[in-house]
């Protein structure tokens, strides 16, 4: 042990205290043995560090600091080089703002396109969302400041996000839902990572041996700490045991009790504790020897730098899904600006990763500079979705009267949060009703979207240009100008494919998952690997991507592990393309995708330009895991490696002959039809059942059954007691209130999503777990037994923590 003369000192009440927050943001420091607290901040994509009144919600004020683009949009840039500039960028700002942890980024598959925070995430990809989040790993720790993945693993819905369980085969587990992790680990070794609130196959992820023990610590090698999601810690103990570390935010004495009860129960061993310690006081020792100020705002040149590359990030991430001919548009063409947006932007998602931007840019504020002063605006639509015939009325006037009418629309706040999943995908009735009355009379209509993640688009044959701009941070609005006006050409290409409808989506009979688990019954079909592998027609697919030039691609060459191939640009304009490369491959021996992304490269090249890419493929490129031996194999035969723009467009292709690694077929084609041939909606209980080797667990809540401390707050609508059913009401009414307003309040929506035992943890001691299974007995009928209970343990729990603190 690195610290063993400090631990030596220490009592183990002391110790036990290490493994828990001092605070909403801060670890427990210790002055008398040199030991410093370290400051934790969101997030993903700029910093919220909050002086004031400190929550994880996003719902107070914090420090002003730069607003990059979110996730799901600078995953369109394909640029890795800019992931690390913008990593480097938050590090900076931690720096100056004295923040030693990044909580960020998050990195959790887009599995289906209707989870609330798909915003915060980068794609439906793994190696993508890996590449990409191993930048932003680098680039933060750069500068001595800590990066945490978040959320490991699995977590894929908002809906009850504390409780529910993620019923997951282990092959899926390993290729789509933990190999992005996996890249962060091996490429960019994070100092800290996060685990998600979720359970997985029956076990919180913050406890979970497979997961943590085999897997992250001992396949992977992973040396840094693990930190809770706020508030999602089940059993400490058991947490500590499989290699978490800290527990946030600060639970206060009880929970420092819990691991000292443990000690003297023989059920944790206190060399354990100390090996635990050890290694967070190494993190801990290691931060504190980067210089942080602990500045009340950035340096001005900190804030003026940023605020270009924040612009910089957003023009690299602006999609051109359409265009027939009418963009760029020409320095005569009358324009006329449509959509609340115009004024008031959607440029970041609501929750935790909520950023005081150092200053917003909006289309009306910079659209002078494009000699655009004099055209028309009006509003089009309100953004809490009530629809006005009036505002619809007006933008038909004003789409007579210009040349091309540019309608700013997309998800609005109410659409997509932390904390709520999507129940469609539809944009708001009113916007849809406007853009079809404005193209109606104005065909050259031109749509600019906002938003996190895919929509569907009953427009995309009437207007004619769609710009997607994702959320781009607080410097989008100049991107989106230099895109329409040509003063740069668009290079982003889509992360995740837009389905033509919900129900095309491979998990939408089984998504979100209402109850107790949630069932991940597609297994490996996510995205384009299932849309392209059953070649179902989408709206767009992943990877595409306009420009205002062509590319051409020849003379692909294979040579052991790396592949190159000439890429030209034979249009007029400057431009980046972002090349693709795709492995192809069907087999008789076990599941298959028939397509995934194994490279990728964007690539600037001047008009008439031609380069030599040359893209190393990864060592999984080939590899599938095999259940059986338990490894990584690869299978025997033909495979083919494609290039091209897209996931549809593949230019050329090299067939490479492997042989197999392991003759163990693990699921016959008789067992598990609908798998083998990609019919995800037939899949049975049976063959989900055979993939998953044991039986689907029960989904259904008893409701005969008292509530438990993991059951969440919202299930208190079929409490026993009318204490429980009316408090389920309250909040319900004030949620639906709250909706109906246009604003989600995410304090209601965490309390609804909450489980009883998180209460213990979100209230800094003041509750302890004794305490709330005395509220569970109030809820569940027995109003006067659980009241006098919780009297007597709030006392006691009450002098407990100011004996012992
Ligand atoms: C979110 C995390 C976030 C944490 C602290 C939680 O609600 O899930 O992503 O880092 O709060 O704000």
């Amino acid at each position: 042990m690195k610290y063993q003369s400090i631990i030596e000192q220490m009592t183990v009440f002391e110790k036990a205290q290490m493994m828990t927050g001092k605070s909403t943001w801060e670890t427990k420091d210790f002055e008398k043995y040199n030991i410093p607290s370290i400051f934790l901040s969101d997030g993903p994509h700029g910093i919220r560090k909050q002086l004031g009144s400190a929550d994880h919600l996003g719902l107070n004020e914090s420090i002003p600091s730069t607003c990059f683009p979110t996730a799901a949009t600078i995953a369109n840039s394909w640029d890795l080089t800019l992931a690390e500039e913008i990593g480097e960028a938050l590090g900076q700002e931690a720096k100056e703002l004295g923040v030693n942890v990044i909580l960020g980024p998050g990195m959790n598959i887009k599995r289906n396109p209707l989870c609330g925070r798909n915003f915060e995430y980068f794609s439906e990809d793994p190696l993508l969302t890996g590449k990409l989040a191993a930048q932003y790993v680098k680039g933060i720790q750069k500068k001595g400041i800590a990066a945490t993945p978040k959320h490991f693993a699995v977590n894929s819905q908002e809906l009850r996000r504390m409780s529910n369980d993620s019923i997951v085969d282990e092959r899926t587990l390993r290729e789509i839902y933990l190999s992005a992790f996996e890249y962060v680990v091996k490429e960019a070794q994070p100092q800290f990572m996060m685990t998600s609130y979720n359970q997985l196959n029956g076990e919180y992820t913050n406890e979970h041996h497979h997961l943590l023990q085999d897997i992250l610590y001992g396949e992977w090698q992973y040396d840094g700490v693990i930190v809770t999601d706020w508030g999602g810690s089940n059993d400490h103990v058991k947490g500590v045991i499989e290699g978490s570390h800290l527990e946030m935010p600060g639970t206060g004495v009880p929970s420092a009790l819990e691991l000292v009860a443990a000690i003297e129960k023989g059920e944790l061993s206190e060399s354990l504790l100390d090996q635990r310690v050890d290694e967070l006081l190494d993190i801990v020792m290691t931060l504190t020897k980067t210089e942080v100020e602990n500045r009340t705002s950035l340096k001005a040149s900190t804030a003026t730098k940023h605020h270009q590359l924040a612009y910089r990030a957003a023009q690299e991430s602006i999609v051109l899904l359409k265009n027939e001919a009418v963009l760029p548009l020409k320095s005569t063409t009358k324009v006329g600006f449509i959509g609340d947006f115009v004024k008031v932007p959607r440029y970041q998602g609501a929750g935790s990763s909520v950023v005081n931007p150092t200053q917003l840019d909006t289309i009306e504020k910079v659209k002078q500079e494009y000699g655009f002063e004099d055209a028309p605006y009006c509003q089009g639509y309100h953004r809490s979705g009530v629809s006005e015939e009036l505002l619809i009325n007006q933008a038909i006037n004003l789409a007579k009267t210009v040349d091309v009418p540019l309608i700013f629309m997309g998800l609005t706040e109410i659409n997509e949060s932390e904390g709520m999943d999507r129940t469609h995908l539809s944009l708001s009735e009113d916007q849809l009703l406007l853009v079809e009355a404005v193209a109606k009379v104005n065909p050259k209509t031109v749509v600019v979207l906002s938003g996190g993640s895919a929509v569907e688009m009953p427009f995309a044959n009437k207007v004619a240009a769609i710009v997607h701009q994702y959320l781009g941070g607080q410097a989008g609005a100049r991107a989106v100008l230099d895109v329409l006006t040509g003063k740069i050409n668009p290079s982003g290409k889509l992360a995740e494919t837009y389905p033509l409808s919900l129900a095309d989506v491979a998990s939408s009979n089984y998504y979100p998952g209402l109850e107790k688990t949630s069932e991940y019954r597609e297994g490996l079909f996510v995205g384009y690997r299932y849309f392209n592998t059953v070649e179902k027609e989408i709206l767009y697919p992943f990877g595409f991507g306009l420009s205002y030039t062509q590319f051409e691609y020849s003379q692909l060459a294979i040579k052991d592990n790396q592949l190159s191939f000439v890429l030209t640009n034979i249009g007029e304009t400057d431009g980046a393309e972002v090349a693709q490369v795709y492995l192809e491959h069907e087999s008789t021996q076990r599941i298959y995708v028939k397509q995934q992304l194994i490279g990728f490269e964007k690539v600037f090249l001047k008009a008439g330009e031609s380069q030599t890419v040359t893209i190393e493929l990864p060592t999984r490129a080939f590899e599938y895991f095999n259940t059986a031996s338990e490894q990584w194999e690869v299978d025997g035969g033909q495979y083919s490696i494609g290039v091209g723009a897209h996931s549809r467009a593949i230019s050329l292709k090299v067939s490479v002959e492997k042989n197999a690694t392991t003759e163990v077929v693990e699921l016959p084609l008789a067992q598990v039809p609908h798998y083998f041939a990609g019919k995800v909606s037939q899949i049975s209980a049976k063959e989900f059942e055979t993939l998953l080797g044991r039986p689907i667990p029960e989904s259904s809540w008893d409701k005969t059954l008292p509530l438990q401390e993991n059951d969440t707050i919202s299930q208190l609508y079929y409490a026993k007691g009318w204490v429980g059913r009316g408090i389920y009401h309250v909040l319900n009414y004030f949620l639906e209130r709250s909706i109906k307003k246009g604003q989600p309040n995410l304090n209601l929506y965490f309390n609804y999503n909450m489980t009883f035992r998180a209460i213990s943890k979100m209230t800094g001691g003041m509750i302890n777990k004794e305490m709330v299974n005395h509220i569970l007995t109030i809820v569940n009928g027995q109003f006067f037994r659980g009241l006098g209970r919780l009297i007597k343990a709030a006392f006691h729990n009450h002098q407990t923590n100011k004996k012992v603190s």
